[in-house]
């Protein structure tokens, strides 16, 4: 009277499986193979990639990072925009770059072709730095000095977007980063992000 029970540890009766169709075997194949190319661009993309940052990182108290800044404002601004100060570093020279809310404090003026240090940190909580139109991101994140090599490639106007959520006023945390090229000039502004 009790109908029969059938639980997940009894083998089901008949033939209830059919062989895999070939061209779902081939799929398989294309599959693994795919994942194994895309496992192995992990490490050569690490290595080969040409985009890791220099691996200059240590540890820094925010208030002597701010510290840091003003002096090296003080020591090389050339101007300001509406309070905001320019300020150009020579070649070759270490740059500080602030992320706080909501701003990126100071505006730099740097120059085509040549190399700086440029040193990014946090004062409060975590911030993106995107280089806009260029695609360039990198996280800001307080309590560390990252020390990126950067070369710019191209004179222009471009601004600094920050890309990690970090509170109610995180739209307006636009930077700004002026390229003069390779004799000094400024290309003339547009007024907005080229
Ligand atoms: Cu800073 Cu979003």
């Amino acid at each position: 009277m009790t109908p029969e029970t059938h639980t997940g540890l009894d083998a089901p009766t008949g033939v209830w499986w059919k062989p895999a169709h070939k061209s779902e075997k081939l799929w398989v194949g294309i599959a693994f193979a795919w994942c194994i190319v895309l496992f192995a661009m992990m490490p050569l993309w690490h290595l080969k990639g040409g985009q890791n940052p220099s691996g200059i990182r240590r540890r820094v108290n925010p208030a002597a990072f701010y510290q840091r800044t003003q002096e090296f404002i003080k020591q090389y601004k050339v101007g300001d925009d509406r309070g905001m100060a320019i300020v150009e570093p020579p070649p070759g020279s270490d740059v500080y770059l602030i992320g706080m809310t909501y701003q990126w404090q100071p505006i730099l003026r740097l120059r085509e072709g040549a190399q700086y240090t440029l040193h990014i940190s946090s004062l409060d909580v975590n911030h993106g730095f995107s280089l806009f139109p260029v695609n360039v991101n990198f996280q800001v994140v307080p309590g560390y000095d990252y020390g990126l090599r950067v070369t710019p490639t191209a004179a222009g106007d471009f601004r600094i977007i920050c890309n990690e959520f970090c509170g109610i006023g995180h739209h307006t945390m636009v930077g700004r980063v002026i390229v003069v090229d390779s004799t000094g000039r400024e290309l003339a502004r547009s007024g907005e992000a080229r």
